[in-house]
């Protein structure tokens, strides 16, 4: 009976689950969107039960569409939107608020405190993150302190927080597991990322019961089992990575130097930095890319807030397209974007900038400006981005990056693409599945389990689509220039 991996990859708007054979092959795929909450300007939650429910159903789809049943399945792998916080009832399983998503900014004031009170640099060296709303310790206090009783309970040791890995582990072992991943860890601003523990000092800064802590497991092998509820059989869990690491294994980035881009909802640039932790002195972000066994390696990461998210605000917000593909055909009907810069700062500005206050800006109109002008800046935008997160990673490393592997739906528009690999003078490499991300945790969990030997039995499978090769343009140093003058003006409005 020829057997197959399930990859659970529980994105920020959007559940999926995916079927892959031996050969790293898609055998069958399920998707379903779930609602997103926006209490208050700058507020993003999602409802917990639903994130689960909506797992559950399209992981159940994937696998009665690949016509398959549970002795088919070796293993499971579990990827995940990260910094997303759940806090939940250590008895009921009953979260006690709605999952605050990595975007929110509601803790930026308090964040700002911190820096103000000199944190900055001890927790950069004991975390490798910068003090942002974007990370999981401050959302974790808001709602202690925020939500009725809930200090007291945790302080009882009622309620138990953890990530989303954590959230679907414990629900897919109903209750038997409070476990995250080193990488979901590694997101949280309370991990240390060179002892590999949770950080009392941090424990105590941001009021955080110990009790309330998931244990900490590796990337691979044998993490827990699925409790029986969903599948006939007992099926072992032997691959968890936040997804962003999940894509740098994805693309087989196994070896110090390489680099991967995923362009989603935001953009994550992860270069594999080997098995010591580099601190960033250009404000990218040090953190676990993923541990097996007793070897970890660790990553430089660029972590871009907005990238496909201004596709869908052209479709959705202004709505100058009908489809995300219509963006293609617009940017390219004008020869550029006559002067237009636009810096699609919409929850603040993440990496190498590092800007909560920032609102999104844009420059040059004049009365000849188009919406394919608009459009056009805006794709733009997401290359301009990508550009200043390598180039302070060249500088970080000392690496002079000559290849760029790239995935996530964005990498779909060729005019983006080529675009991308002129302004960065990179060779940028389009891999064969789009799935990058669900593959690498499907990749971990092959591996956990031996349905792949080791990394070369994977690397030997591994395959290119499209390669994209710099062009020749003079305008290149201008319109950098011209774009790092507009990052300037979007720090000026930060009301
Ligand atoms: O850090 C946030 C990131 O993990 C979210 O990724 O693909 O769900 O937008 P995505």
């Amino acid at each position: 009976m020829s057997k197959y991996i399930l990859a659970i990859d529980q994105g920020t708007t959007s559940s999926r689950a995916l079927v892959f054979d031996n050969n790293g092959n898609t055998k069958s795929i399920a998707q379903k969107e779930f609602t997103q909450y926006f209490p208050k300007p700058g507020w993003v939650e999602h409802d917990a039960n639903e994130i689960w429910s909506s797992q559950m159903a399209v992981t159940i789809e994937a696998v009665s569409k690949a016509k398959l049943h549970a002795d088919h399945i070796a293993a499971i792998g579990i990827t995940n939107q990260r910094e997303t916080t759940i806090v939940w009832n250590r008895k009921t399983g009953e979260p006690v608020y709605n999952a605050i998503v990595w975007q929110d900014r509601r803790t930026a004031d308090y964040c700002d405190q911190l820096i103000k009170e000199g944190w900055e640099e001890k927790i950069r060296g004991k975390t490798g993150l910068v003090i942002d709303a974007y990370f999981v310790a401050t959302k974790v206090k808001w709602i202690l302190d925020n939500v009725d009783n809930a200090r007291g309970k945790a302080e009882a040791g009622e309620l138990v927080f953890g990530t989303v890995d954590s959230w679907l582990l414990w629900n897919l072992t109903n209750g038997h597991k409070h476990i995250t991943d080193i990488t979901n860890a590694s997101r949280t601003l309370l991990f240390n990322i060179h002892t590999l523990n949770w950080d009392q000092e941090l424990l105590d800064l941001f009021k955080i019961p110990r009790s309330m802590l998931p244990e900490v497991c590796d990337s691979s092998g044998d993490i827990a089992h699925t409790s029986g509820m969903l599948f006939a059989r007992k099926i072992p869990i032997t691959g968890v990575a936040g997804d962003q690491h999940a894509a740098l294994f994805g693309q087989m980035c196994t070896k110090e130097g390489m680099v991967k881009n995923t362009y989603g909802t935001g953009c994550f640039m992860l270069m594999n930095i080997g098995n010591k932790p580099l601190v960033s002195k250009n404000k990218l972000l040090t953190t676990i890319a993923w541990k097996i066994g007793n070897e970890i390696h660790y990553a430089l990461e660029g972590s871009i807030f907005i990238s496909g998210a201004v596709v869908q605000w052209l479709r959705d917000g202004l709505g100058l397209i009908k489809t995300a593909k219509d963006s293609e055909k617009m940017a390219r009907s004008v020869k550029d974007t006559d002067g237009v810069y636009f810096v699609p700062a919409f929850t603040g500005l993440g990496a190498p900038y590092w800007n909560q206050h920032a609102k999104g800006t844009m420059v040059g109109i004049s009365r000849g400006t188009t919406a394919a002008h608009i459009v056009r800046a805006s794709l733009e935008s997401i290359a301009f981005q990508t550009h200043d997160v390598l180039k302070a990673m060249e500088a970080d490393s000392n690496i002079s990056i000559k290849e760029l592997r790239v995935d996530g739906g964005a990498t779909e528009n060729d005019f983006l693409m080529q675009f991308q690999s002129t302004i960065l003078d990179t060779q940028i490499i389009k891999s064969k599945t789009t799935e990058v991300t669900a593959l690498g945790a499907a990749y971990l969990a092959g591996l956990g389990v031996g349905f792949w030997k080791d990394q070369n039995d994977i690397i030997q499978k591994w395959k290119v689509d499209k390669t994209y090769s710099p062009e020749q343009d003079s305008n290149v140093e201008k319109q950098l220039e011209s774009w790092k003058k507009a990052v300037q003006t979007t720090n000026y409005w930060t009301n």
